[in-house]
């Protein structure tokens, strides 16, 4: 029995998300989660002809327990997005705590789950769900992610549109957070190998770094990226379930993941590409990608402690 459950199942990524799962035929219950229409999303699904008994629920009536009991994996886009003039920074006020929220519930309810948070802002949001399951004394590093993969489909995509290539086939390592100057691509060691000038490096690096805007400016209000998210999400889950249901072996998926202090030399960025068994390092980078690791680490810094803080004393 393998069960994934989607915590803000109704929204923008949270339907399309749900949808992807439910084609994942190694989910057999899929869980919808939200404060709205989880019981409507849960119904439509259900119709489709793939294993995953799908479930909706709501708040009343244990909804948050009910729906996280016996998660293998959990998947969190739960929250508000942005707007044009936004930074994802700007979602912390109400974020911070719908994610501490759901946290705690998955400490009480389903603490050797893994723990996907797409929530933004993911540098902070993250350390929320770490500090939680921390304080509950339930916290596995290796099972709780901060999903990046948009950052890492958007490399390819951006990439393959300058040399040519099939999208499909290119391979670019980004590590970092997730906003502005803390996602890095390292173009270095894109796969299969590509030779750019200077000048479209540091283009390519640009348009993968704020990507996200030219969504939240296309969609003028309406939100911001939740297709793209939702193939993103559901391409993240699926390789944490075929490595740890299926034991595939190989799987490298870049994350953003929490890291001691003490492992990292004093600094507390979370920044290595991590598979489930394994954090790798970031292996031979460049000048170039030094300095925007160095430009990267201060604004991480600060957005940890944000997260942290906001559990250990509320502000
Ligand atoms: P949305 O407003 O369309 O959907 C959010 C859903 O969360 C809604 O259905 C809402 O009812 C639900 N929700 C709110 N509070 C909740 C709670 N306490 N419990 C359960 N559900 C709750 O937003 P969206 O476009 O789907 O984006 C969701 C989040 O994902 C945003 O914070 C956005 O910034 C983020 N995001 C992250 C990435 C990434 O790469 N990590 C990409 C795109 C969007
Ligand atoms: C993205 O990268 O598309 C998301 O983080 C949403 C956003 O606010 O840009």
């Amino acid at each position: 029995m393998v069960k994934a459950v989607v915590l803000g199942a109704a929204g923008g990524i949270g339907q399309p998300l749900s949808l992807l799962l439910k084609l994942n035929e190694v989910i057999t219950e899929l869980a919808l989660y939200d404060i709205v229409n989880s019981p409507g999303v849960a119904a439509d699904l259900s119709h489709i002809n793939t294993p995953a008994k799908v479930t909706g629920y709501l708040p009343p009536n244990d909804g948050l327990k009910n729906a996280l009991t016996g998660a293998h994996l959990i998947v969190i886009p739960a929250g508000v997005p942005r707007k044009p003039g936004m930074t994802r920074d700007d979602l912390f006020k109400i974020n911070a705590g719908i994610v501490r929220d759901l946290a705690t519930g998955i400490a009480q309810h389903a603490p050797n789950a893994y723990v996907l948070v797409i929530s933004n802002p993911v540098n902070s949001t993250v350390p929320i769900v770490v500090e939680v399951l921390k304080k509950h004394g339930v916290f596995d590093p290796k099972k709780v992610f901060g999903v990046t993969t948009l950052d890492v489909v958007r490399a390819s995509t951006f990439t393959s549109s300058i040399s040519g290539s099939a999208p499909q086939g290119v391979r670019v390592p980004v590590v970092g957070g997730h906003s502005g100057v803390t996602i890095i691509p390292l173009l270095s060691q894109i796969s299969p190998r590509h030779e750019f000038t200077h000048e479209q490096i540091e283009a390519l690096t640009k348009r993968i770094q704020f990507g996200g805007d030219e969504v939240v400016k296309a969609k003028d209000g309406a939100g911001s990226a939740t297709l793209s998210m939702a193939q993103a999400g559901a391409r993240f889950s699926s390789s944490i379930l075929n490595a740890t249901v299926k034991g595939e072996a190989g799987i490298v998926e870049p994350s953003y993941v929490h890291l001691d202090a003490d492992k990292e030399g004093g600094s507390q960025l979370r920044k290595t590409p991590s598979g489930v068994a394994k954090i790798n390092s970031l292996g031979d980078i460049n000048e170039y990608e030094k300095k925007l690791l160095e430009a990267a680490i201060p604004e991480l810094r600060t957005n940890i402690n944000k997260g942290v803080s906001f559990i250990a004393d509320g502000s």
